[in-house]
Formats: C-alpha cells, structure tokens, sequence
C-alpha cells in the first residue's frame, strides 16, 4: 500500500534536489504517494504567501513531510518558515547524524557524531525588538519543560541506538540562568533516564576547539537552538561538507526530513547540488515510517557509488565532475 508523505521543493537548489531525491526513493521500490507543497519565496507569485494555510493542513493531516531548503532574508523581510514550521508542529528535536563517508575526502576517516539540537526555543523564539533607537533587545527562552524533553529525547535514543556518551556543550559561564537550566534539567534527567550512558558538559568554545581537534572523542552532542545550528554546519565540515549531512525535526506526532544545508543560492540551477543530503534525510524518513529495506537499499548504494563510483557520477562538492543528475541516475543504476 502506498504511503502519503508531503514534500516541499523548496527554495535555491530545492526543486533538483527534490526531484533527484523523489526519483531515488522511486527506484528503491518505496511506494511513496507524494503531495507537493508550495512553500518558500517561489510560494508567492502563485500563493501570495511564503506558507500557505493548505501546506500547513496537508503536513497537520499526513504528519510526514520531506523538505527542500527555504530561504530565509537577511536581516529584514519575512520570519523563517523553517522556524515557523518548527514552532506551529512543535518539532522540538532535531536529529543530525555526521558520519564519515568512505570516498570523500576529508581530514578526518572516524567521525561517528549525533547532533541532538533543541528545536524550539532559545534565541529563535524571534523575540526581538528595538528599546530606545540604537539599542535593541532579542531574548533567550528556555524552559524547563523544554530543556527536560530535548534531554530526555537525547538519553532514550542514547540507549535505543546504543551510543555510548552525552556531551553537552553550553555557555552556562555567562548565560547562567538560560543555559544554566538547560545543563541542570540535562544532569537531572541523566540521572534519571540515563543509565550506561556516559555524560560530559563542556563550555562551547573550548567543545569547538575540540572538534577539530578530534571530533572521534565525541559520540551525542546535545545542544540548545542556536548552537545546535552552528555546530551541525561545524560538524558537517568535518565529514565532507553540507551536502552529506541529512536531518529530521520530530514532535510527539509529526516529522519534516530534511537536510541540514539551505537553498545555495551560488549554485542554485546550475546541476551543482548534491543531492545525498536530502536523500539521506529521505533514508531517515523511511526508516520512521516503516520502509527501512528501501533506505537500506540507497544506503548501500551511495556507499558503493561514493566509495568506487566514477568522478563523472559524483557532484564538485565531493571532488566530482558530475553534477545532481548523474549523482541521481548513478543510484539508480546501482539500485536496479
Ligand atoms: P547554504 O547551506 O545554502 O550554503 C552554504 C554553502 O554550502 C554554499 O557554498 C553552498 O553552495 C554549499 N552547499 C549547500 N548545500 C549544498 C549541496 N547540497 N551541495 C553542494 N553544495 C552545497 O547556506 P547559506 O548560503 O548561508 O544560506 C542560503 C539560504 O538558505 C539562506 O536564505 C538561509 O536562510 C537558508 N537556509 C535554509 C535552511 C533550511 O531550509 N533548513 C538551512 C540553512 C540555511
């Protein structure tokens, strides 16, 4: 029987990666019936809107959705979908697994790194606003009902997954009641839930330094909003670069796949892209609704195609001449 899942071209790269992805997931014989959704700044022309009221409804009904990148402006204009999809679907948990890949280059052969970030709260609650002129204000939530979920999601994938440490990275030194909560309720529910797991803390800017250093002394990192966002973008560096890392964004009754890169305006268009990030995020997606022989199937593909493919049928980004179709057609090959 086949399964409805909502997709989100997206902005920038969206829309080919997206296509690659759906073509992918396709060969692997996943019966995905697919809704696609408007959303983003190619929503308006059409919609009048950056998030149309139906994309909502679809996502609220199907509870499942696989998203290309929105693009977000800088400094002005509309609030982020991303943050706004987060916040009206409560996807408090943000799943980021950074794995080296035999195949692609980089300094470092033994990154096995889970990000867990809070989704939620934090700085991206987008409580800002102007004091006086010249001066203005933007504040950090944390919650203890946030903190103790985002922890608690943390252990028990821990233990369900079998890893083997915690490492919370904070700046409690400073931030002492924001991220002093949220290293106090992450000890608490260590205490509580987290048996066999091992549990580190550690000041963010030295945790950075040691990512570098050696990112395979790290196993889960559980962190809050924005350093969560920095450090995914950090850890993606380490294993070959945004266009291999994949992510999820789950609530208690809703999940949005998607990767952890945006919509790359430099190469947008231009059969650049690598499509593995979202295809990745498409394997963790049918994994949760129960389609994990197909992921296993374009697991072992991208394996083999990364580790004894052509150049030719690789994107530039992982030292390829190829771009997104070959990448695509490649795997589909290597699957049939
Ligand atoms: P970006 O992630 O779009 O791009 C950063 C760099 O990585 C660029 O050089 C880009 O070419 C490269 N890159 C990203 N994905 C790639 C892929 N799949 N294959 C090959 N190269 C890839 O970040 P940037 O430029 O800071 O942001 C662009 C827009 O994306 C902004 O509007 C931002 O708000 C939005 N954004 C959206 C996200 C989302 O939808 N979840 C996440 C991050 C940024």
């Amino acid at each position: 029987m086949s399964m409805k899942v909502c997709l989100i071209p997206g902005d920038g790269i969206g829309p080919e990666i997206t296509h690659a992805t759906k073509k992918v997931i396709a060969a692997a014989g996943a019966d995905i019936d697919w809704i696609e959704l408007p959303a983003g700044a190619g929503a308006v022309a059409e919609h009048k809107d950056v998030l149309p009221q139906h994309t909502i409804e679809a996502i609220r009904e199907h509870r499942i959705a696989l998203k290309g990148p929105l693009t977000t402006p800088v400094g002005g204009g509309f609030q982020s979908i991303n943050v706004r999809l987060r916040k009206i679907f409560d996807l408090y948990a943000a799943v980021r697994p950074i794995r080296s890949l035999e195949g692609v280059k980089t300094r470092y052969d033994n990154v096995e790194i889970v990000v867990i970030r809070e989704n939620t709260e934090g700085l991206y609650s987008g409580l800002e606003h102007e004091v006086v002129p010249g001066v203005v204000e933007s504040i950090k939530v944390a919650t203890r009902v946030g903190c103790e979920r985002i922890a608690r999601f943390a252990f028990k994938y821990a233990k369900e997954r079998g890893r083997r440490k915690v490492t919370v990275m904070h700046k409690a030194n400073i931030m002492k009641l924001s991220d002093g909560l949220f290293i106090e309720c992450a000890r608490k529910i260590h205490q509580q839930e987290g048996q066999g797991i091992e549990y580190e803390e550690m000041i963010i800017d030295n945790g950075c330094m040691q990512l570098v250093r050696d990112p395979s002394r790290f196993d889960m990192l559980l962190l809050e909003n924005l350093y969560g966002d920095v450090l995914s973008d950090l850890c993606a560096g380490l294993v070959g670069g945004l266009g291999v890392v994949p992510g999820a964004n789950l609530s208690s009754y809703c999940a949005i796949f998607e990767a952890v890169h945006g919509s790359a305006p430099d190469i947008a268009g231009q059969n650049k892209a690598n499509p593995l990030a979202l295809l990745m995020s498409g394997v963790m997606m049918l994994n949760h609704i129960g389609m994990a022989e197909a992921g296993d199937r374009i697991k072992t593909a991208y394996n083999g195609l990364l580790a004894r493919g052509d150049k030719s049928e690789l994107t530039p980004d992982i030292g390829g001449t190829g771009g997104t179709t070959q990448f695509a057609d490649a795997l589909c090959r290597r699957i049939r």
